[in-house]
């Protein structure tokens, strides 16, 4: 199969269990992006898949063509990847052409040229193909690290946070570009970022690793955010309204109404509601937990309320309001829960981290 193919990857830093039977697989044309925390393995993988470290234990395949096994080890030149780490540094000495045909040093000088130039074309940098790095701005220099690493028609793209270093007008503008990029060379593409909306917004599918090296679970975006198996990556997204419960009859009561879940009755569980799963309503909502509002921040197109149930039950919530929602003339609210945004985890899992099983 084409693109890249991981199997049982396992990695150590002298005692320290850095990666931990990590499986992947990204035919040509997707990109997966891995979300996870600070230390959890990411920049590893990708330096294993590259061929900048040797693999320990398991097997990295690259178009049908096995690269790593901890018996052969074929050198990055040699893997058709293409690779942008955070500090994606131009060459200061060479032109911005120049930067591009450094990598091409196997194609004759005429097609060179003409790739370099087709590169710098799709990324509407033409026009600066003579100019140095230092006169270009960070997302230009950006743009030109990215037609860098695709002008050698890499099979696999590797991205280590490549958009950390821009503003969120530049970042939006760059991501779009990529995607445009790589959908039209029908690279297989992983890229790490801590950014969770960057993983939604770019990703064909989303990988999160845990604290500890394993990945918690694999989908697509939206499988991630709706269904998301394990508390942390229901956390991944920002803060949750927590509630705990024990479940009765199929059901974990809230304050704000019931959950279904498939958790066996009597186990103790936490129920996690994101912002915008609390519906604030008008009174005369029977089916409301009547509320007060307590402070108001726009985001924008958004607004987050802090609010307090007036029957005194659990903390302060935050919930997500559209910006008109005028919160001086709202009195006599109720609240209720919308089940989609609702996540129901046994509490024991808390304390079980180690015990979790991989989901590839
Ligand atoms: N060359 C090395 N020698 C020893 N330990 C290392 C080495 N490189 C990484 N580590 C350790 O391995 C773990 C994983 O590092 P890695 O760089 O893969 O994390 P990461 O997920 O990319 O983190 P971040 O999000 O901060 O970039 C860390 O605990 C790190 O300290
Ligand atoms: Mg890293």
């Amino acid at each position: 199969m084409e693109g890249l193919h991981i199997f049982g990857l396992s990695h150590y830093y002298g005692a320290h269990k850095v990666l931990d039977n990590a499986s992947l697989m990204i035919p040509s044309g997707e990109l997966v992006c891995m979300l996870g925390p600070s230390g959890s393995g990411k920049s590893t993988l990708l330096r294993l898949a590259s061929g900048l470290e040797k693999v320990q234990e398991g097997t990295i395949v690259i178009d049908d063509v096995t690269v790593g096994t901890p018996s052969l080890h074929l050198h990055p030149e040699h893997r058709k990847v293409g690779v942008m780490f955070q500090d994606y540094t131009l060459f200061p000495h060479l032109t911005i052409i120049k930067n591009i045909l450094f990598g091409l040093f196997n194609f004759p000088t005429d097609k060179a040229y003409k790739r370099a130039m087709n590169m710098l074309d799709q990324v509407g940098m033409t026009s600066y193909a003579d100019k140095y790095p230092h006169t270009l701005s960070g997302g230009q220099q950006q743009r030109i690290a990215l037609a860098r690493a695709l002008a050698p028609e890499p099979k696999l793209l590797l991205l280590d946070e490549p958009f950390s270093g821009l503003d969120t007008n530049m970042r939006q503008k760059i991501r779009e570009e990529t995607l445009n990029v790589l959908k039209e060379n029908g690279v297989a593409t992983l890229m790490v970022t801590h950014d969770p909306e960057e993983a939604m917004f770019m990703a064909d599918r989303i990988k999160v690793m845990g604290e500890s090296g394993r990945i918690l679970q694999a989908g697509r975006p939206h499988e991630i955010y709706y269904h998301p198996r394990h508390e942390f990556v229901a956390k991944l997204f920002g803060m949750m309204n927590t509630f705990t419960g024990t479940v009765s009859e199929g059901r974990v009561e809230t304050p704000l109404g019931s959950v279904l879940t498939d958790i066996n009755d009597g186990v103790r569980a936490q129920v996690l509601v994101r912002p915008e799963g609390v519906i604030i309503e008008n009174n005369g909502n029977d089916s409301g937990t009547s509320l007060e509002i307590t402070s108001s921040h726009l985001l924008g197109h958004d607004n987050i309320v802090r609010a307090r149930l007036n029957n005194g039950i659990g903390g302060e919530l935050y919930v997500r309001v559209h910006h008109a929602f005028e919160v001086e003339l709202k009195k006599n609210l109720s609240a209720r829960l919308d089940p989609e945004y609702a996540f129901v985890f046994p509490l024991e899992d808390e304390m079980d981290l180690e015990n979790l099983k991989p989901i590839n």
